[in-house]
C-alpha cells in the first residue's frame, strides 16, 4: 500500500537559488501574460537592501518560491509560483504565510501585491485576508504583444 504524503520545506534563498527559482519561474508561468521575470532582474531584486526569498521544496525538489521586499512599515510580494506538478497542495499558501510571519517579524504594517486580473492566485489572496485595493490597466505585456490588467491588494498586518 503507497501513502501519497508530499513533504514540504521552506528555507530561506540567496543569490545561489536564482537558477532554482528560473526554473520554477519558467515551468510556472504562461508566457502569455508577461507575469515572469529573467534571471537578471531576479539577481538585480536580491541584491536590493529589504528584499527576502522562500524557497518551497516538495520532496527534496525545488517546486516553488516567493519573492518579497520590504521597506518600513510597508512589504510587497513581487512574485509568487509553484511548480505545475506541485501544484493545489497548498504550497503557494505556505509560501504565503511564511512572507506573512517574516512581514510581521520586520514590523510591517501593510503587506501589498499586485497580480493579473483573472489570475488563479486571486483566491488564494483573498482567502489569505488581502482585499482589492485598485487596479493598473495594461500593467502586464504577454509575449505576443497583448496588454493585461493587474489588480492590487494589500493586508493590514496586526
Ligand atoms: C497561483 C499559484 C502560485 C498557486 O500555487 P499552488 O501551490 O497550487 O497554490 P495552493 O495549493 O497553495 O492553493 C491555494 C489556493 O489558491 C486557489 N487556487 C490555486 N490554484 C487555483 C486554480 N488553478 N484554480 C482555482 N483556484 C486556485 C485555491 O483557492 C487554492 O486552495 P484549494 O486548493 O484549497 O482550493 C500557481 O498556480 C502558480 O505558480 N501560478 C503561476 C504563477 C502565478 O501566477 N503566480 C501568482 C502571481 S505572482
Amino acid at each position: 500500500m503507497s501513502t501519497a504524503v508530499n513533504l514540504t520545506e521552506l528555507r530561506e534563498g540567496g543569490v545561489q537559488d536564482v537558477p532554482s527559482v528560473a526554473a520554477i519561474m519558467q515551468a510556472a508561468f504562461d508566457p502569455r501574460y508577461g507575469e515572469a521575470w529573467t534571471n537578471a532582474q531576479c539577481l538585480g531584486m536580491l541584491s536590493l537592501p529589504g528584499v527576502w526569498l522562500v524557497v518551497a521544496s516538495v520532496d527534496g525538489v525545488d517546486s516553488g518560491f516567493a519573492l518579497s521586499r520590504s521597506t518600513g512599515d510597508e512589504a510587497e510580494l513581487l512574485l509568487l509560483a509553484t511548480r505545475p506538478a506541485a501544484r493545489r497542495r497548498g504550497v503557494a499558501g505556505a509560501l504565503l504565510r511564511a512572507v506573512i510571519a517574516e512581514a510581521r517579524a520586520r514590523d510591517v504594517e501593510k503587506l501589498h501585491l499586485e497580480v493579473r486580473a483573472g489570475n488563479d492566485a486571486v483566491r488564494l489572496y483573498r482567502r489569505e485576508g488581502f482585499e482589492k485595493v485598485g487596479e493598473r490597466r495594461a500593467y502586464y505585456r504577454g509575449k505576443t504583444g497583448q496588454v493585461f490588467d493587474a489588480q492590487t491588494f494589500s493586508r493590514t498586518l496586526a
